[in-house]
């Protein structure tokens, strides 16, 4: 059935059944492909996005749950405050390795900076613990994101 779902600031009408999960719909129908499929469980973070500026994993998100909600992809992260800051740190520190693992990683950091300008250690690893990355780019990660938070005014 049809769905008028809003990404990235615009609306798309998609024709899936309800239960259809957000990646999907994502990459196969609008064919947004920065947003990754890893493990299909919620396990590995690759596929996460935000959903009113909330960290979600698209996914186990079908689609008939995301109503009327904003829906940013990594393909618009950059226009956001906390997300340009991410992405800036991301290059500075060349966090990426194979990349795969990356677009969840900036989604996750970017919805943690947004909401908290100043995270500590604790609430870095409570936000992006979810995140996998086999490449083991965690320590550069952590790097990044400090650098974002410190270049991060009030309100993010
Ligand atoms: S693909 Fe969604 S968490 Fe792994
Ligand atoms: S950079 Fe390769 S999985 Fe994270």
């Amino acid at each position: 059935m049809p769905f008028t779902i809003k990404v990235n600031d615009n609306a798309h009408s998609v024709d899936v059944d309800g239960d259809t999960p957000l990646l999907w719909v994502l990459r196969d129908v609008l064919g947004m492909t920065g947003t990754k499929f890893g493990c299909g469980m919620a396990l590995c973070g690759a596929c996460t996005v935000h959903v009113d500026g909330i960290a979600v994993r698209s996914c186990i998100t079908p689609v008939d749950s995301i109503g009327t909600s904003a829906i940013t992809t990594i393909e618009a992260i950059g226009a956001t405050a906390a997300g340009a800051k991410i992405q800036r740190a991301w290059l500075d520190r060349e966090v990426p390795q194979c990349g795969y693992c990356q677009s969840g990683q900036i989604m996750s950091a970017s919805a943690l900076l947004a909401s908290n300008p100043r995270p500590t250690d604790s609430d870095i690893d409570d936000a992006m613990s979810g995140n996998i990355c086999r490449c083991g780019t965690y320590v550069r990660i952590r790097e990044a994101i400090k650098q974002a938070a410190q270049s991060t005014g009030q309100g993010g």
